[in-house]
């Protein structure tokens, strides 16, 4: 990917001028702001259509910033560092006086992480400063991949949109909560939880449902037409008896995601994402799946359930909670 510094000083500037940029990162596309600027910081919340008590992610330059903005780094996070930062890894830690209360949404920890995009980190060092950013979708829907993602939902209420490319990861950053002692998974990302333990030498318990993630709410990361999830191996037996149900006429299309291999069945209203077996490459296109699929007008969208190893493991949450009862 190329680096246009031209493109990094404009964004730079806009984020200094208390501004909020669509920023590319390696795991999704975040709604920059300058975190030091809680005016910056509260217009994210307003054009995210985001509750403002929800807390947002403080993204630093380097490890070497994270003492000023939390109390204390304790030896499990200096682990997790050492190796996955820069990284798709958000820790949990007691927060510094220095992080505005608005970051946090008033509670006592923060949520931290570098990222490993060069231009998020040639931003953030051009800025001197840490930003603020939840993904960059509206409240509750897929996360963007791709800057037309951002474009596309929010364009006109972003100063700008930063082009880098398609996300790497393709899903937000495993979040670790490590300010209670024994770490916690918040929400599985990037970073599997077997690499977590192998790192720490010790287990990484579930999140308990305790700390205030908006991305662990039931429904959230859902596509307009309503998902639903198909265990391995029933796709074809599930999608015939759907097709038969519809009728030929009418128009409906049925969105259809699975890894590996298509269904035995062709169609012409199934609109198919065959996504490849290797896990981290299906979760790089999961999402800008979804988001086609709604663009060519599927009424619903059945997904296979993909197998629950490495970043598996983030894919069938962020599926689950997609194909949720929606509020
Ligand atoms: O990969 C990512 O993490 C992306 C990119 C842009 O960095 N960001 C992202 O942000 O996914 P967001 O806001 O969509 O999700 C962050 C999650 C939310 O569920 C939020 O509630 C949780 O992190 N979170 C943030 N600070 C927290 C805190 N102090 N305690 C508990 N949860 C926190
Ligand atoms: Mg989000």
């Amino acid at each position: 990917m190329k680096l246009d510094p031209s493109a990094v000083s404009e964004a730079v500037r806009r984020l200094a001028e208390g501004e909020v940029i669509g920023l590319p990162t390696e795991t999704v596309y975040g709604l920059a702001a300058d975190a030091t600027n809680p005016r910056a910081v509260a217009r994210i919340f307003e054009i995210k259509g985001r509750p403002s008590h929800h807390p947002l992610i403080l993204h630093i330059a380097s490890a070497g910033e994270l003492a000023q903005w939390v109390r204390a780094v304790p030896p499990r996070a200096e682990r997790l560092i050492s190796q996955f930062w820069p990284g798709p890894l958000t820790l949990l830690l007691d927060k510094s006086e220095r992080v505005p209360s608005e970051v946090t949404g008033g509670l006592s920890t923060v949520a931290v992480r570098v990222p490993a995009h060069p231009m998020a980190l040639s931003v953030l060092r051009e800025l001197g400063r840490p930003v603020a950013a939840p993904s960059a979708n509206r409240f509750g829907s897929v996360s963007p991949t791709e800057a037309a993602h951002v474009l596309s939902d929010l364009g006109s209420r972003v100063a700008m949109v930063l082009d880098g490319g398609s996300a790497e990861v393709g899903l937000e950053s495993t979040i670790v909560d490590l300010s209670r002692g024994e770490p916690r998974l918040v929400r599985p990302g990037g970073v599997s939880r077997q690499e977590l333990e192998m790192a720490l030498a010790e287990p990484v318990l579930s999140g308990d449902g305790s700390e205030r993630a908006p991305g662990t709410l039931p429904s959230h990361y859902a596509p307009r037409a309503p998902l639903r999830l198909v265990g391995r191996g029933n796709l074809t037996e599930h999608l015939s008896e759907l097709l038969s149900q519809m009728g030929a006429s009418g128009g409906e299309k049925v969105g259809v995601v699975c890894f590996g291999q298509a269904p035995q069945l062709k169609d012409v209203r199934l609109l198919l994402r065959v996504l490849p077996p290797d896990l981290a490459m299906a979760a790089r296109l999961l999402y800008s799946s979804l988001r086609a699929l709604d663009a060519e007008g599927a009424s619903v969208i059945l997904s296979e359930v993909p197998p629950e190893d490495g970043i598996g493991l983030a894919m069938v949450d962020r599926l689950t909670r997609a194909a949720a009862p929606r509020s």
